[in-house]
This record gives structure tokens, sequence and C-alpha cells, in this order.
């Protein structure tokens, strides 16, 4: 499944969300596609806030319009954001912890996470490796 997914069109709609993100405050701009097991993508950007804390990172923008959407199931995430005039050897941007909690509900171990910085640069680890022992359904259903 992993083999089959293709990495180069989920890096390119992050990166076309990332071009609506609303970040006047951090000027740290992302955009995040998932891809649903019935192959459909779902874009999102981060959506700050005056009030701070009400911040909205992309991978959840894209669950939300997924989830909403009637899509409750996804193979991969792809990830591409960084703040204005980061160094180019700034390491890719990886989800935070709030998000990887929302993804494993959804995804859990298996969600391959695709961070990238460019369409051929990227780095990417099953969200297993990047949320170890995840609390998901699965312990409270
Ligand atoms: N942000 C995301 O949208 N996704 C991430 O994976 C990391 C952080 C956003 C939140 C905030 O708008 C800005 O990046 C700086 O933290």
């Amino acid at each position: 499944m992993k083999g089959t997914i293709d990495r180069a069109a989920l890096i390119r709609a992050a990166f076309r969300a990332r071009e609506a993100a609303y970040a006047p405050y951090s000027h740290f701009t992302v955009g995040a596609a998932l891809l649903a097991k019935d192959g459909r993508i779902f874009t999102g950007c981060n959506i700050e806030s005056a009030a701070f804390s009400p911040t909205q990172c992309a991978e959840r923008t894209a669950l939300g319009k997924a989830v909403s959407e009637g899509a409750r199931e996804f193979v991969a995430v792809a990830v591409a954001g960084a703040r204005d005039n980061a160094p180019d050897d700034a390491l890719p941007t990886a989800p935070c912890g709030v998000c990887r909690q929302m993804l494993y509900e959804f995804g859990g171990d298996e969600l391959l996470v695709i961070m990238a910085k460019s369409e051929a640069d990227y780095r990417e680890m099953t969200l297993g490796a990047l949320l170890p022992l995840g609390f998901g359904p699965q312990k409270v259903l």
C-alpha cells in the first residue's frame, strides 16, 4: 500500500494548501494534504488567532474537512511548513503533539507522515514512530 502512494502529488497538494495559510502572528505557514483510503485528498492550512491559543494547525484543518465530508480512514498525510526566511538547512516541519494525537484517532500507527521541504526533499515516518504507544479509540471503545 505504502509503495503505491503518489508522494509527489500529495506534497504538491500540501504546498498548494499552504498558500492559503493565515499566519500573521508567527509567519510560519503550513499546508497539509491527507490521503483517504478511498483515494480522496483533503487539504488544510494553519489558521491563527489574535487570541493565539485558538490557532488551528494545517493538519487539523485538513482532518476537520475530511471527517466532515465523511472520510475517516487515511493512509498518508503530507505536511509542508516553514517560517519566513527559514534557513535552507532547517529540518522539515513535523506535526505538533496535538496533531499527532488527532491524526492517531483516525490513522493509527500505520499512517504515513511525509514531512516535506520540497517535492523531492522529504522525510517520512509512520505515525506509530512519531507517537509511540499512542492512546487511541481501541483503548476506549
Ligand atoms: N503549525 C501547523 O500548522 N502545523 C504543524 O505541524 C506545526 C505548527 C502552525 C501553528 C502556528 O500557526 C504556526 O505553525 C507556528 O506554530
